[in-house]
């Protein structure tokens, strides 16, 4: 199993996960139709492996681009990240989620089937748990229901596509990894986080309001039954969640297996807050103000699974998170830091960073 075609490959965990999959060896081509990632991402992970993966720029909604891309090149799995994410977005456009992620995602599985691919590692969310009895979150819970947005529809839908081709056809394998809430971005500074789109999840708004381009934090909720009050959840530092799929792709077993990929820890939005001022040495504008709607109080994962079958778990700190995450704001181009002027990594962090700037 050498060659791997990744969909999605360019964007934030695709393109981190890329570096780590060519380290491990593997043959990498790229799709992507660079609606919210770079060609840019392409020179890092070349600079990063000292290897240019294959690139075809394509849409997964392009059924004759990948039938094209699938008749002149063999694959024997595909890694599918491809696929839109922002939540607020999804409910003000579901049909062009369903249509992006779910009709994209039927038509990458029917070139897989016409051309013999038979194995997938899908990208899911922790999202399709909804609200469950406890904050821990196992894979044999029942999922699916009072999904709060139609996203998270996206996910469970395509989960459930792929056990019905798994069920209709026993050669093929799926790997599904639900992810938790990935942070931070490559030691190096040169891959992140860097959507075209406006962003909703708490790392990318703090690097907002610390580089000047918003002008606070809002704190969704500060009268959560948690211990200070304010969301708890599980941030998993991508470069773990990228090496998660290494090992999930390394240990693939044959029918359906769904892994939780984070870190087992929940972290509250004011330790947050406190991480990423304690590594720059700077306080960051925060208000609070209402809860946002579809919020859940605390959730985390059970990683147990993905450690006993996939021989994974997370390693890395929040502090790295905010170290590496800080490396990466500095390495931006201007203006983006020139309202606040550069970071730095606060000397007295209980971090210790390996390179100084
Ligand atoms: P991202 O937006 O950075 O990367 C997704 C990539 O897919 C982008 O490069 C985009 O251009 C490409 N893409 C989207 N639609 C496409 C299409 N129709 N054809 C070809 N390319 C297309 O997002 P990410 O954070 O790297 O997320 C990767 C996957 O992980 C997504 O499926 C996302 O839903 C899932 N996920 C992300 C998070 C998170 O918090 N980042 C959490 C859980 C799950
Ligand atoms: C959100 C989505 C989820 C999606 C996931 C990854 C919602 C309701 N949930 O999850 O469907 O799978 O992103 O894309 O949108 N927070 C603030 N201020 C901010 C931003 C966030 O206080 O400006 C808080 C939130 O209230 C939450 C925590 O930070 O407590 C994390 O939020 P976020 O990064 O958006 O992730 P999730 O809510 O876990």
């Amino acid at each position: 199993m050498n060659r791997i075609l990744v969909t999605g490959g360019t964007g934030f965990i695709g393109s981190h996960t890329v570096v780590e999959l060519i380290k491990a060896g593997y043959e990498i081509d790229i799709l992507d139709n660079l609606y919210n990632s770079k060609y840019a991402a392409l020179d890092k992970i070349t600079q990063l492996t000292g290897h240019r993966p294959t690139f075809f720029m394509a849409d997964l909604c392009d059924a004759a681009a990948l039938e094209r891309i699938f008749a002149k090149n063999h694959y024997d799995l595909v890694v599918h990240f491809a696929g839109l994410k922002a939540v607020a977005e999804s409910v003000a456009e579901p049909l062009k989620y369903y249509d992006n992620n779910v009709v994209g995602t039927i038509n990458l599985l029917k070139c897989m089937q016409k051309y013999g691919v038979k194995r997938i590692v899908f990208s899911s969310s922790a999202t399709v748990y909804g609200q469950q009895p406890t904050a821990r979150n196992q894979e044999t819970m029942v999922t699916g229901v009072n999904l709060t947005n139609p996203y998270g529809e996206t996910k469970h839908v395509i989960e459930e596509i792929l056990k019905d081709v798994v069920d209709s056809d026993p050669e093929f394998s799926a790997t599904i990894l639900r992810y938790f809430n990935p942070v931070g971005n490559h030691p190096s500074g040169l891959l992140g986080e860097d959507p075209n789109d406006i962003p909703n999840n708490l790392m990318p708004i703090i690097m907002k309001v610390a580089s000047g381009e918003l002008s606070e934090l809002k704190v969704y909720g500060a009268d959560y039954p948690t211990r200070d009050g304010s969301g708890i959840r599980d941030y998993i530092h991508v470069v773990d969640l990228a090496r998660g799929h290494v090992s999930a792709i390394f240990h693939m077993r044959p029918g359906v297996n769904i892994y939780n990929l984070g870190t087992g820890k929940g972290t509250s939005v004011f330790e947050m807050i406190a991480a990423f001022e304690q590594a720059s040495g700077r306080k960051l504008p925060v208000k609070v103000v209402e809860r946002r709607p579809g919020d859940l109080p605390e959730i985390y994962a059970d990683p147990s699974k993905a450690e006993q079958e996939l021989n994974w778990r997370a390693n890395l700190t929040i502090a790295d998170a905010m170290r590496d995450t800080l490396t990466y704001l500095n390495n931006r181009p201007k203006p983006l830091l020139a309202m606040l002027g550069r970071y730095t990594l606060n000397l007295n962090s209980t971090t210790s960073p390996s390179r100084m700037m």
